[in-house]
């Protein structure tokens, strides 16, 4: 075990929680202590898939842990709240978030979903969870495409930025050019309390408001879900693996007919009753280089993007907004105030990156990147890093960057599972040195 390793196990440890329902005991790591107490959805099945490096028990239980939380109609939360007394008011999102009452009634759980990440845990923690999950990942990813498609278009909706795993990302800035954060913090609040005004209610939701979004990565990341739960079904529920293969082929058509500029060469979101596709540029479009089955040309071309010195390929990548765009800041920083994912770079969507280019042939490319996302790493697992001088510039001891050390694994992975697929060859050379 590196030493990098060894700190990343050290840090999910020491971040582990346990807590017990109806007589049973849950372990879970939380994503850093002080800012975030709970169980997050798509941190936990992150977790889990770097404590399957370990411990292949942990990682099943820190699964079980948001499973045990499954709704009868399949929607699996993004917020447990095990600790409850730490739901305060002052953090009052919380309780926009969920059925909580200030001071009445805190709640259990929030009422919104996360970029569904899941199969791919299960699959890589594998052994036993696999039979003991298969009908609860079927049911949640059914629930995705029955509660969450309206429009029937296989592209399924966030109901608010929140649930997109990016909360304050300028992709949801509908062009405004925002300089005051107190309207930044209302605009992008308002869509959680018109949400639970409207009683969480998906279809009045969807009738009635502009503020869902058929995501660029939530969809990719379900695509990816969907071929995972596929792999994990076959030979046990061939229904539900055909169904599964059927449906993430019928998510990337949508993704490219619909959420591809060809013009760009990027991939948008689509937002609001209209489904407006988006024009402002970040990490999110790029994302579905993640799908094997992308055409080359939109590979190539996304790949162009990311490596592309003056916009995602700085020093310390890959940046969530484009180092070149106005609405990029390098600490997230509005007067001060902290914005999450408005500029500095992450590990999980590095890592998806990662797999993306290893589908495609880039091996190379998914080296270097590896190779970075390991150097800064090195310099504390954070939750964001400035991608011009990689300085850490969020939450200390952050979860999800232990998947810096993912490397080994996924690369064996992605290339045996793909192998059959791909026919792409390896490009040659196309990364720029690193410049400092
Ligand atoms: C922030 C992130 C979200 C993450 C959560 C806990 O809300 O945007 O993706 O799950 O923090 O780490």
């Amino acid at each position: 075990m590196t030493e990098l390793e060894r700190k990343a196990r050290a840090l999910l440890e020491r971040n582990t929680r346990t807590a017990t329902l109806d007589g049973r005991t849950f372990r879970y790591s939380i994503p850093a202590k002080g800012s975030y107490p709970f169980q997050w959805f798509w941190d936990s099945c992150f977790h889990a898939i770097v404590w399957s490096h370990f411990d292949r028990e942990r990682a099943a239980d820190e699964l079980r842990a948001l499973l045990v939380w499954q709704r009868p109609n399949g929607m699996i939360p993004h917020v447990v709240f095990w600790d409850r007394s730490k739901v305060t008011v002052k953090k009052f999102w919380h309780h926009a978030e969920s059925r909580g009452i200030p001071w009445l009634r805190a709640p259990h759980t929030s009422e919104l979903v996360q970029p569904p990440v899941i199969a791919q845990a299960v699959e890589r923690v594998g052994g036993e969870l696999v039979d003991e999950t298969l009908e609860q990942l079927g049911r949640f990813y059914r629930y995705l495409a029955r509660e969450r498609d309206p429009d029937g278009d296989a592209l399924v909706s966030v109901v608010n930025q929140f649930e997109s795993g990016l909360d304050y990302s300028p992709i949801f800035d509908d062009g405004v050019q925002y300089r005051n954060p107190v309207a930044l913090f209302l605009a992008a609040r308002r869509g959680e309390v018109v949400n639970k005004l409207l009683g969480f209610d998906l279809p009045r939701i969807f009738a009635a408001t502009d503020h869902h979004v058929e995501g660029v990565l939530f969809n990719t990341v379900y695509a990816d879900g969907l071929a995972a739960l596929a792999r994990l079904a076959r030979g046990r529920d061939e229904e539900l693996a055909d169904w599964a293969e059927a449906q993430a082929t019928r998510v990337t058509e949508a993704l490219l007919e619909r959420s591809w500029d060809e013009e760009r060469g990027l991939f948008f979101n689509l937002t609001g009753r209209g489904e407006t596709r988006t024009t402002q540029r970040s990490v999110v479009s790029l994302l579905p280089l993640l799908l094997p089955d992308l055409p080359r040309e939109v590979a190539e071309r996304l790949v162009e993007h990311l490596l592309d010195e003056r916009t995602f390929w700085t020093p310390h990548p890959v940046p969530s907004v484009p180092r070149d765009d106005a609405a990029f800041l390098r600490r997230s920083r509005l007067r001060r105030v902290r914005f999450i994912w408005r500029g500095p770079t992450s590990q999980n969507t590095n890592w998806f990156l990662r797999q993306g280019l290893r589908r495609h042939g880039y091996d190379r490319e998914a080296d270097e990147l590896t190779a970075r996302s390991r150097a800064l790493a090195a310099r504390g697992f954070n939750e964001f890093y400035d991608p011009l001088d990689g300085t850490p510039c969020g939450a200390k001891d952050f979860g999800w960057s232990t998947l810096a050390v993912d490397s080994e694994v996924s690369s064996r992975q992605s290339s045996q599972a793909t192998s059959e697929i791909i026919t792409n060859e390896p490009s040659s050379s196309m990364i720029p040195p690193p410049t400092r």
